[in-house]
């Protein structure tokens, strides 16, 4: 099995283990006096690894070290359910002590085209800097059922090449707006974490890892770190079509 992958039993176990990588990540980081920079993910996958987190690790002193950023967002307001911020708000950062200066959200309720101006230069202010570059410590994604990540669609492969460090994108089935980060920011990163559930996801995770011809129309397909760890947590079901 390719080494970059690691398959749960349960998205349960997965939340349970990948939570205890990225609080070893980042006290380790912590230890060389760095502050660790984190973009999450949206969608429904990261609730469990939130619930985890709050859960196991409220009271990690790790927390004051952290600055939180998203890799996408919908343009909706915080209060919104579909707000990739008010889920981690409601599932992790009301639960833990982690200074409110530490969360750098998409402000979603903003004209999209200046809070993507906006965003870039918060990026820029609170990252290090790596070919020239914003660079995230860690960078957690999620992949759609039609090989998207982030906010960059199949159809939207320019986003994976993009100058700009992060871009107004389209949801092209409910035309919602979004921001997200581009694929250069994304290759920048240390670490790049895929996670990945459910039956659903099995398709297109053995066309990724199969190299099938239909794989070149997913931006997933194209996440390959400059020089920086690529990992997929997957669990059983999404990993199910996957050949040793
Ligand atoms: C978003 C995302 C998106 C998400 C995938 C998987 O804002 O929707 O960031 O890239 O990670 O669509 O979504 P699920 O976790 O809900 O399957």
């Amino acid at each position: 099995m390719d080494k970059s992958i690691k398959i749960y039993q349960t998205p349960a176990v997965l939340a349970e283990s990948f939570a205890a990588e990225l609080v070893l990540i980042i006290t380790d980081l912590t230890k060389k006096g760095r502050t660790v920079t984190i973009a999450l993910s949206g969608g429904s996958t990261p609730e469990l690894l939130f619930s985890v987190l709050a859960d196991r690790y409220y009271n990690s002193a790790v927390w004051e070290h952290v600055h939180f950023f998203w890799g996408d967002e919908r343009c909706v307001p915080p209060v919104s359910n579909e707000s990739n911020y008010g889920l981690a708000k409601r599932t992790l950062f009301d639960k833990i002590g982690i200074p409110s200066k530490n969360i750098h959200r998409i402000l979603g309720e903003n004209d999209p085209s200046d809070e993507s101006l906006r965003y870039s230069s918060e990026i820029t202010s609170f990252t290090q800097e790596k070919n020239g570059l914003p660079a995230f410590d860690i960078v957690l994604l999620g992949l759609g059922e039609d090989g998207h990540t982030a906010s960059i669609f199949p159809g939207y492969l320019d986003l994976l090449t993009s100058e700009k460090i992060c871009e107004v994108a389209v949801n092209p089935y409910s035309g919602q707006k979004r921001i997200t980060i581009t694929g250069r920011i994304i290759n920048n990163a240390a670490s790049v974490f895929f996670l990945a559930t459910g039956k659903k996801k099995s398709v297109i995770v053995e066309n990724i890892f199969d190299k099938k011809p239909a794989s070149l129309n997913y931006p997933a397909s194209f996440i390959v770190p400059l020089n920086g760890q690529l990992q997929w947590y997957l669990d059983n079901d999404a990993a199910s079509l996957l050949r040793d």
